[in-house]
């Protein structure tokens, strides 16, 4: 049994990801501020506006679609992000914002709603192209001077505000120029924990800390047929010592995995000794010591290898965002209703980052998970089955009607 018109939410879905829901293997290409962004965008206002709900964009470009919401209220603020990694899922940060729109649609078919609610699209959760990753819930709940967020370049060196300029998404709100009094994210996991469990759903209990650095490391080019190895300044052998380094530091004992995900090598040429390599780490660990250890690990560990090959480097920390936990009670009512629903559920902790770790920051906040099918997603095999997706929005509507009417 459905409590949201589930049929609804599926012709949204595919429609916004102008793809339909049995295909397999097509990736989803909506990286922040693009065109493809922009279509979504639009078309997700486009819905807002038929059921009157109220369109605030803010500075950096989140959308909020607000239903009664007068001066001063606090709504209940449901919401999720739409970009998309490179050959991404079709349900990552999407389905918490139809989701959640169906939500809020089905409340007012419903005569539901006494107080406030909202839904929010977050700008650039995946930072793929713009570092940090969450960097629209970032600048919402302030954390730093917009300013400086507006100077972030992508690799073409384009700016964050004229991309958002570009898509005509810069808005005059400005940064938390509203309080939710909760917030809710409804999230395929992303991982394998409920699908290996066999659970419905998911409560989760907090997310845990990230850390990004951008490492260049410096050489020389040379003929890679003449030039002794005495001679070479080789910025791929360090790279190389390095990757085993970290690999070391990788531990299950210690819940701590290191991913070296995008590289650049110039000039790139089979037959020349690069001069510069430029590549990443994304650091992940429950316990903010344990991370904030490895990072210090890695960074003497470059430093050194780095001067015993004479090679000059770089470190640039793109993201730092401290492990989060989520509100105790608004658990207890996710798992209240997620039994009173007969869905199985377990306790978890998110091993990916979501605007709901930024948004703990400033109200109530926690999170909803459903089944990712083999625990895969960043990756067009990314899945959840329907009646899971289906699942996780019912729950969404039961946690809300509760959350508004007490
Ligand atoms: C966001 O998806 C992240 O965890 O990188
Ligand atoms: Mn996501
Ligand atoms: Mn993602």
């Amino acid at each position: 049994m459905s409590l949201i018109n589930s049929k609804r939410f599926l012709q949204r879905l595919e429609k916004i990801n102008n793809l339909k829901i049995s295909s397999k293997n097509i990736g989803v290409n909506r990286i922040a501020l693009s065109k493809e962004d922009k279509n979504a965008r639009d078309i997700i206002i486009s819905w807002m506006k038929s059921l009157k709900l109220e369109i605030k964009i803010d500075n950096i470009g989140n959308i909020f679609g607000l239903y009664n919401c007068h001066n001063k209220t606090s709504p209940l603020l449901l919401g999720s992000h739409i970009d998309s990694v490179k050959n991404g899922g079709k349900y990552d940060g999407v389905l918490g914002v139809v989701g959640a729109l169906e939500v809020i649609q089905t409340l007012i078919e419903k005569n539901k709603i006494k107080e406030s609610i909202g839904l929010a699209v977050f700008t650039n959760e995946e930072g793929v192209r713009f570092a940090p990753d969450m960097m629209g819930s970032w600048s919402f709940t302030k954390k730093e001077n917009i300013k400086k967020i507006h100077k972030i370049k992508d690799i073409e060196n384009i700016t964050i505000k004229e991309a958002l300029k570009k898509i005509n998404y810069l808005g005059k709100e400005k940064q938390l120029f509203f309080k939710p009094k909760s917030f809710l994210e409804l999230h395929i996991e992303q991982g394998p924990i409920l699908y290996n469990n066999k659970k419905d759903i998911g409560i989760v209990k907090g997310v845990q800390a990230i850390t990004w650095l951008k490492i260049s490391l410096f050489g020389e080019s040379n003929h890679a047929g003449t030039t002794p190895l005495k001679n070479r300044q080789d910025p791929m052998l360090v790279f190389g010592k390095i990757n085993n380094y970290i690999n070391t530091l990788s531990t299950k004992k210690n819940n701590q995995l290191i991913t070296i995900g995008s590289m650049n090598v110039q000039p790139n040429q089979i037959n020349v000794i690069a001069n510069k390599i430029e590549f990443t780490i994304d650091m992940r660990n429950p316990k903010d010591d344990k991370l904030d250890n490895v990072e210090k690990k890695i960074k003497r560990t470059i430093k050194k290898l780095c001067s015993e090959s004479n090679i000059k480097f770089k470190i640039k920390k793109l993201v730092k965002f401290t492990s989060v936990k989520f509100d105790h009670k608004l658990n207890s009512i996710i798992k209240y209703h997620s039994e009173k629903l007969q869905y199985s559920n377990m306790n978890l902790f998110s091993g990916a980052g979501h605007d709901a770790q930024m948004l703990a920051k400033i109200c109530p906040t926690s999170m909803i998970f459903v089944p990712s099918t083999n625990g895969i997603s960043h990756d067009k095999r990314e899945h959840t089955k329907y009646k899971n997706l289906i699942k996780g929005i019912n729950l969404l509507y039961s946690v809300a009607k509760n959350l508004l009417n007490n």
